[in-house]
C-alpha cells in the first residue's frame, strides 16, 4: 500500500457510516509504518513511561524510538532533558540502557558534556580556528510531564502539548496519577505491530476468551466512552474486586477507596502511551515500532506511596506484577496469531463492536 492509497483508506474510515476496523495494511505494510513514524513520531508528542525512573539528578535512560535514540536524563539542576544519543564530534553513541552519571563522555575522542547537553570539554579541538563548544552542544528535544508521565516531541517546532491533553488531568483527578511510584519496568520485543498491542490493551471483547481463567471474570462491561477533549482515549470500567490482580488472587488486594475503587480507567494517549488506573496500581505501557511486525513494548507498575508503605506491601505487589505478567502471557500469542492473519492477502475490514472495543481505530485521524 502506498502512501496515496494509505490516506484515501483512512479518509474512508474518517466519513465511515458504521464503525469498521483499520485496513489490514496499516498493521503490516512497511509504508504505512514509515508514514506512522514520520507523522507520529516525528512531527508529534509520545509517550516515554513515568518521570520517577528519572528522580535523582543524573539519572538517565537511553531509548530508541523511530529509529532515533534519546537519552532522557534528569540534569544538575533537577530538569528533565532530552536528548539526541549522538556525539556532535562524529556521531558516536553515547549512552546505553539505564543507570546514573555525573556528565556524558564520548567514549571515541572523549569530548565531555554536561548532564544539560552543553559541551564542557573537547581536549585538542580548542586549538582549532571557528571551533565554539557552545555551538557544539548536544541537540535537544522537547520533554514534558503530565501527572507524572513524561512526552517527548522531537519536532523543532513542537505544538503545544497541553492542547493534546486539554481535559486529560480533570478526567485522571481522582487517581492522583502524579503521585503514584514505579515498581518495576519491564522491556520485550514482540512479533507483531505496535497498534495491536496498544487496541488489545483498550477493548473488553476479547477478556472472557483470552483470560478465561486469569482475569476474564474481574471485568464487566465498561461505562461508554468519556468525552474528551485532546488525542487521547479513555472508559471507566466497572470490575469485580480489582483489575489489577488475577480473579483468584482477590484477597491480595491493596486499599480500595471511593467511587472509583469500583472499577479501572483505561486511556490511550496517542500515539503509543496506555495505562489502566486503579485506585490501588496504574499499570502503563508504552510501544514503539520497530517495523510493521515487530515492536518494543514497555511495561511500568506503579502504586500508591502510602499503600507501598504498608505491612505486607511487598507480597501483595508481587501479585500485582504476578497479574500482569499472566495477562501478557496470554495477550502475546493472541497478538502474534492476530498478526499472522492480518498479513494474509484476503484479509479484509469489519465492523467492530462500539461499547466493548470503541478505540480500535482511534489512533487513526491523528495520521494528518
Ligand atoms: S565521536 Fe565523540 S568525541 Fe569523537
Amino acid at each position: 500500500m502506498n502512501t496515496a492509497v494509505l490516506k484515501s483508506s483512512l479518509e474512508g474510515l474518517r466519513t465511515a457510516s458504521c464503525i469498521v476496523s483499520l485496513p489490514p495494511a496499516c498493521y503490516v505494510d512497511p509504508e504505512v509504518t514509515t508514514v506512522e513514524i514520520d507523522h507520529l513520531f516525528r512531527g508529534d508528542w509520545f509517550g516515554v513511561g513515568r518521570a520517577d525512573q528519572l528522580k535523582e539528578k543524573g539519572d538517565y535512560v537511553a531509548l530508541d524510538v523511530a529509529g532515533m535514540s534519546i537519552i532522557l536524563v534528569c540534569d544538575q539542576s533537577g530538569k528533565l532533558q532530552a536528548l539526541a544519543n549522538t556525539c556532535r564530534h562524529r556521531a558516536m553513541r553515547l549512552l546505553d540502557g539505564t543507570s546514573n552519571c555525573r556528565g556524558i563522555r564520548c567514549p571515541f575522542h572523549s569530548w565531555a558534556y554536561r548532564l544539560d547537553g552543553s559541551l564542557v570539554a573537547a581536549p585538542p579541538m580548542d586549538e582549532v580556528d571557528g571551533f565554539d563548544k557552545a555551538e557544539n552542544g548536544l541537540i535537544h528535544y522537547h520533554a514534558e510531564e503530565r501527572l507524572g508521565f513524561v512526552f517527548v516531541c522531537l519536532y523543532t517546532d513542537a505544538p503545544e502539548l497541553d492542547y493534546f491533553l486539554r481535559n486529560f488531568a480533570d478526567l485522571h483527578a481522582p487517581w492522583l496519577l502524579e503521585t503514584v511510584v514505579s515498581t518495576r519496568r519491564e522491556v520485550l520485543e514482540v512479533a507483531f505491530n505496535w497498534k495491536a498491542f496498544l487496541e488489545v490493551f483498550n477493548e473488553y471483547y476479547h477478556l472472557p476468551f483470552v483470560y478465561p481463567d486469569s482475569i476474564g471474570d474481574v471485568y464487566n462491561p465498561p461505562e461508554t466512552p468519556d468525552q474528551v477533549a485532546g488525542d487521547f482515549v479513555t472508559q471507566f470500567g466497572a470490575t469485580e474486586g480489582t483489575g489489577g490482580l488475577l480473579q483468584d488472587e482477590q484477597d491480595m488486594a491493596l486499599p480500595l477507596s471511593g467511587r472509583e475503587s469500583a472499577g479501572v480507567r483505561y486511556t490511550w494517549a496517542f500515539p503509543n502511551l496506555t495505562f489502566a488506573a486503579g485506585t490501588d496500581a496504574l499499570w502503563v505501557y508504552e510501544a514503539y515500532p520497530l517495523g510493521p511486525n515487530r515492536c518494543k513494548v514497555v511495561q511500568t507498575a506503579c502504586f500508591p506511596p502510602e499503600t507501598l508503605a504498608f505491612k505486607g506491601a511487598d507480597a501483595k505487589v508481587a501479585a500485582y506484577h504476578s497479574r500482569l505478567d499472566a495477562a501478557l502471557a496470554e495477550d502475546i500469542p493472541a497478538l502474534e496469531t492476530q498478526h499472522l492473519g492480518l498479513a494474509h492477502p484476503d484479509a479484509g475490514q469489519d465492523h467492530f463492536k462500539p461499547l466493548l472495543e470503541p478505540n480500535v481505530a482511534g489512533l487513526y485521524p491523528l495520521v494528518r
